[in-house]
């Protein structure tokens, strides 16, 4: 069966969107595929088969392979729901998950515009530092206390999962943001005001990382933000290792791993070399499409890897492309200097154009954003060998 985007994005409207949409039938995924190394970013038009992809219902099989693949690789599983009962008062929502006997809570703070419901919402890991339009909810997620940077295997997650789980933090973090979007599901408009079809998620600096992975991993977000998330986030593994490699301190795969738990342990035994990983952050991108995802990156921290963290969203927005859908992610990417997680204004138009079209529905809205001052050149052919193709 052949969808337009218009068709997909109806349907997500309608409220057909599964946290984990169906993989297409007679798609396999085999968890002990092996894969060539490769120094340019791997081909996502490329099935472990060796099949060359060219319909949106093979997309949808390499997606779930991708979803193998980082989940095996890099981030460990994200569980499949428990059971969640929610309650809301006083601006607050208490989220109760149960699994195999055991549970655990937490709340979220809800801050509503006024006027009559349903309204849109962001979901916001610890608070918001983009602009938020009026007219949108802010759901405040409090992921430090469903899993701690640090120890490993502390946090609310690994009370219900056991603190042994090999999810990392960041999937631990995902996992709590699926949660707060089947209580804003259950609650519904009538209780809580909040249209749970028109969801966003926003975080900055290690929580962009997280904002990403949740998007990432629930098709039920319609709208991606991820701010400043760096390595780990829209950066890929392959550009910033040779960023470090031509000598610019920088936040590399070896780095990253060291003191924080945000990645599985099994993560480890590849950083040294990320070639081996069948994957990039470009296809970690592309598991959003074609939901919307905005890049908000700042070119003035090398620690962020300005290069990486653009050339990567360039390469996420070739698979866009092919899916028709080239206009729903955006890589913006300003120097503030060294400050990190204060969004400079001149950025302030791209985010509000991301809200205006995929989250309050003015759909004519022009959304073409790709750019960068960043004091370097992207020679796209040092890194990508593949094509754009269109998915029929
Ligand atoms: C590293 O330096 C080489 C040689 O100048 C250059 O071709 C390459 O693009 C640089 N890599 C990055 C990520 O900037």
């Amino acid at each position: 069966m052949k969808f337009h985007q218009a068709t997909l994005l109806c349907l997500a409207s309608l409220g057909t969107a599964q946290e984990v949409s169906p993989t297409p039938t007679g798609c396999t995924i085999d968890p002990s595929a092996t894969y060539a190394k490769s120094a340019k970013l791997p081909d996502p038009f490329l099935l472990a088969d060796g099949t060359r992809l060219s319909t949106k219902d093979a997309w949808a099989c390499k997606r779930a392979e991708i979803r193998d693949q980082i989940q095996r690789y890099e981030l460990g599983p994200k569980p499949t729901a428990p059971t969640v009962s929610a309650g809301a008062s006083g601006g607050k929502i208490t989220i109760t998950s149960s699994e195999g006997g055991k549970s655990t809570s937490f709340a979220v703070t809800v801050k509503l515009p006024g006027g009559t419901g349903p309204v849109p919402a962001v979901i916001a890991f610890e608070g918001t530092s983009i602009p938020v339009p009026t007219g949108v909810a802010t759901v405040t997620f409090p992921n430090h206390e469903i899993a701690a940077d640090d120890p490993r295997g502390k946090g609310k997650f690994y009370d219900l999962y056991g603190a042994t789980h090999a999810a990392g933090g960041l999937m631990a973090w995902a996992w709590g943001v699926s949660r707060v979007v089947d209580a804003l599901e259950q609650l519904g408009a009538d209780v809580i005001k909040v249209d749970a079809k028109r969801l966003a998620v926003t975080g900055c600096s290690r929580n962009g990382k997280g904002a990403l992975v949740a998007g990432a991993f629930d098709d039920r977000i319609a709208l991606v933000l991820p701010q400043e998330g760096g390595s780990g986030g829209p950066g890929c593994w392959r550009i910033v290792a040779d960023i470090k490699r031509n000598g610019t301190k920088t936040e590399d795969a070896t780095q990253i791993i060291t003191g924080d738990s945000w990645f599985a342990t099994a993560f480890t035994q590849y950083v040294p070399d990320t070639t081996v990983l069948p994957y990039d952050h470009h296809m970690l991108m592309a598991l959003v499409a074609p939901r919307a995802l905005l890049v908000i990156e700042n070119s003035g921290i090398d620690y962020l890897g300005p290069i990486s963290t653009f050339g990567c969203s360039v390469a996420a927005r070739m698979v866009y492309e092919s899916l028709g859908a080239r206009d729903a992610l955006g890589v913006s990417q300003a120097s503030h200097g060294t400050s990190h997680c204060s969004m400079p204004s001149s950025q302030n138009p791209e985010v509000a154009a991301f809200f205006d079209k995929f989250l309050l529905g003015q759909e004519s809205t022009v959304t073409d954003v790709q750019k960068t001052d960043g004091k370097f050149t992207w020679f796209a052919g040092q890194w990508i060998d593949w094509t754009t193709t269109t998915l029929s």
